[in-house]
């Protein structure tokens, strides 16, 4: 499968703490010098649109915590050959960023929220917010997106029993709600175990309250999501369901973290520098050479299942 798309993590700070993200280890977040700049963040996109990209998405830690996050956008956005860009977001700055965000040419906007209620928001993310984050999902939908989605992940014994309540916000809204399957990337989310709540248990709890899941024809900006509709309903519910059913193999995407790391895949620790050519004034032929050497490395990876190893959700943004 052709690499197309690139997941670009700004900053690995993050204005929560949640259980299955936030690195244990306290402070552990890299020093200013070794973020990339605007400029090389953006001469990396450029590179990644020649080697094929089409579609990146800007993520964190949290991204709308990155210092002129409007104006990167705006840069970004201005990539000759790119033609879509989006972001993923925790929602609590976006009541005010959505509307310039969309105007600096931000195509698509996915909101990550765990739970409705204030109490299970505060013991997932170890904050209070849940109204900024409604804010922000308000102001997205009046902003005139290509799309919004809200990504769910549900577990087992902390918000498991929220399953319909999120599925029943896609009957009135023109959103879409995606459960994502829960998986132990980093120490933190080990810990967690038995968390795992799967697909097949959200969609039963979804048909038991609000009636059978319409599945829809894929579509290619369903990524690794298969998506389905509530009879009547404006918006629509969808799974990514990473633990029980692999996808490697329609896998079209690589990561790259906010000091200049490139991931090949999700679950494994094995990184390609991109920062010494991208700093050192390295010329594009250069730059371009490495990428296609790592997309190579990606293709020869195998197919049948994600490879072993931990990955800091903070530094690479899911
Ligand atoms: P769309 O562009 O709307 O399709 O977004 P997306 O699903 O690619 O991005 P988003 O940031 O919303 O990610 C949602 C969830 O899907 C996150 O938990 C990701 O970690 C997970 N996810 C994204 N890509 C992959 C993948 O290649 N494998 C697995 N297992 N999970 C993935
Ligand atoms: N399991 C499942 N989803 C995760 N995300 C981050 N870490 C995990 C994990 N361990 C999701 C977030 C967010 C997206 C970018 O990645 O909920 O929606």
């Amino acid at each position: 499968m052709a690499v197309d798309y690139l997941r670009l993590s700004l900053t690995d700070r993050c204005n929560l703490n949640c259980v299955y993200c936030t690195p244990l280890e306290k402070g552990k977040f890299l020093r200013h010098e070794e973020l990339l700049r605007h400029e090389e963040l953006t001469r990396a996109a450029a590179a990644f649109v020649r080697a094929g990209v089409r579609k990146i998405r800007l993520t964190g830690g949290e991204p709308l915590v990155k210092k002129n996050v409007v104006g990167l956008v705006g840069m970004l956005a201005a990539v000759p050959g790119l033609r879509e860009l989006a972001l993923t977001t925790n929602g609590l700055l976006l009541g005010k960023l959505a509307g310039p965000l969309r105007e600096a040419g931000l195509d698509r906007v996915n909101i990550s929220l765990d739970s409705l209620r204030e109490e299970t928001f505060r013991k997932i993310t170890g904050s209070s917010g849940l109204d900024k984050v409604w804010a922000g999902i308000s102001a997205a939908l009046a902003a005139g997106y290509s799309g919004v989605k809200l990504n769910t992940v549900l577990m087992k014994g902390l918000n498991d029993g929220e399953a319909a309540d999120f599925a029943r916000l896609s009957l009135e809204l023109p959103l879409t709600v995606r459960f994502i399957e829960f998986y132990p990337a980093n120490e933190r989310s080990a810990r967690l175990k038995g968390a795992l709540f799967t697909t097949a248990e959200t969609k039963r709890r979804i048909e038991d309250a609000l009636g059978p899941l319409e599945r829809l024809p894929a579509a290619a900006s369903d990524g690794p999501a298969s998506v389905y509709r509530l009879r009547g309903a404006k918006g629509r519910v969808g799974f990514i369901s990473g633990r029980s059913d692999y996808f490697c193999g329609s896998c079209n995407r690589v990561r790259m973290d906010c000091a200049g790391r490139v991931y090949p895949c999700l679950f494994s620790p094995a990184t390609h520098g991109l920062k010494d050519l991208l700093r050192g004034g390295a010329p594009d032929a250069v730059l371009d050479d490495r990428i296609k050497k790592i997309f190579l490395v990606k293709s020869s990876y195998r197919k049948d299942s994600p490879s072993a190893g931990h990955v800091e959700m903070s530094s690479i943004g899911g």
